[in-house]
């Protein structure tokens, strides 16, 4: 039987903030008890933007998967592990690009776009261009079915599904196509109701703790409209309301809802009561990330593990890739 494999990635962006968590690594979570499952630190993506100062890259990458096991990330189900430690995603990388025409990378919309937004960087490098092939490398180089990603990677999975099926024309079939994997992701809104982002500075951060959580939701914006207190307010329109969404029982929504548009609770007591319920919530994955933080070689040796495991298959598909590429040299010593 052929096992369905699932793969995914994250730049190192420090701690995991609520945007995250429900965006992405919940669904982790959940695949890791049906699929063989593979996440891992994309360090190396994050140097295509950040290469002229790297400093944060380590401390980064352990507060990444610090957090990853705290929510709920389990290294006996999935194999977690840092992708500069796998050298055949990098070897991978380089055969790709040799069958990877030019104006495909250049078509890439993030390619412009990023450029064009992130002026304070030079991102005119061969690394930033390749960003979606060593992406590609990345996936492949696990013979992976599935890429659970947001709607933002949907152009990188295209790319990458069309540098699979030309490696397998040209070579032979090495490579599944990878398919996105748009689960059901939540649109966590930031404290000020734009997308949370940690470039905007609007996040709650996963591990927060309560008194942060009560200072944060304390500032959040609510509906606009409603000024006063006695105003009745609009919970479709509101932030915090959003968060009830996410965080309390179907039964606490529905009376928030009502109290809300009646002016029965005002936004002041609203916030406390949300306040209260994502600080139990959270509780659990904050005690976890204590608990890792007293001890940081526990994150550190989930990830040497992870290494091994993850270069183990990474190798088997690289002879499989050498041997299409008529690369293989079999009389050589290996
Ligand atoms: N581009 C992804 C992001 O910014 C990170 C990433 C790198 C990735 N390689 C990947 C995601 C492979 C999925 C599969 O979030």
């Amino acid at each position: 039987m052929q096992e369905t494999i699932v793969l995914s990635g994250l730049r190192p962006t420090g701690r995991v903030h609520l945007g995250n968590y429900f965006g992405a690594i919940r669904n982790w979570v959940r695949l890791q008890d049906q699929y063989r499952c593979f996440f891992f630190v994309a360090d190396w993506h994050a140097l295509t933007s950040d290469y002229a100062d790297p400093s944060n890259i380590e401390r980064s990458t352990f507060d990444a998967v610090a957090d990853w096991v705290a929510a709920g990330l389990d290294p006996a189900k999935s194999v977690i592990f840092l992708q500069s430690q796998v050298k055949e995603h990098a070897e991978l990388h380089l055969l790709l690009s040799m069958v990877t025409p030019l104006p495909w990378l250049e078509r890439v919309p993030t390619f412009k776009d990023q450029q064009q937004q992130l002026t304070d960087k030079d991102l005119n490098t061969y690394g930033f261009l390749g960003y979606p092939l060593l992406q590609t490398a990345d996936i492949i180089v696990y013979r992976a079915n599935f890429v659970p990603v947001g709607e933002d990677q949907a152009a990188h999975l295209e790319i990458s599904r069309e540098i699979t099926r030309r490696f397998n024309f040209m070579y032979g079939p090495v490579f599944p196509e990878p398919q996105a994997l748009f689960t059901e992701a939540s649109k966590v809104p930031g404290l000020d109701g734009r997308k949370m982002s940690k470039s905007y500075g609007n996040t709650i951060s996963l591990t927060a703790s309560a008194d942060e959580i009560r200072t944060l939701i304390s500032t959040m914006f609510t509906d606009p409209n409603r000024v006063r207190r006695k105003d009745p307010g609009n919970p479709d329109i509101c932030n915090l309301y959003q968060f009830h969404r996410l965080f309390s029982s179907p039964e606490l929504q529905a009376r928030i809802d009502t109290d809300c548009r009646s002016a029965a609770i005002g936004c002041v007591e609203d916030k406390k009561l949300l306040a209260d319920i994502v600080i139990e919530a959270l509780a659990p994955i904050r005690k976890r990330r204590e608990e890792l933080d007293r001890d940081p070689s526990l994150v550190w040796d989930i990830l040497a593990a992870g290494n091994v495991k993850a270069r183990e298959r990474a190798a088997e598909t690289l002879e499989l890739t050498r041997a299409a590429m008529k690369l293989a040299f079999r009389e050589l010593p290996r």
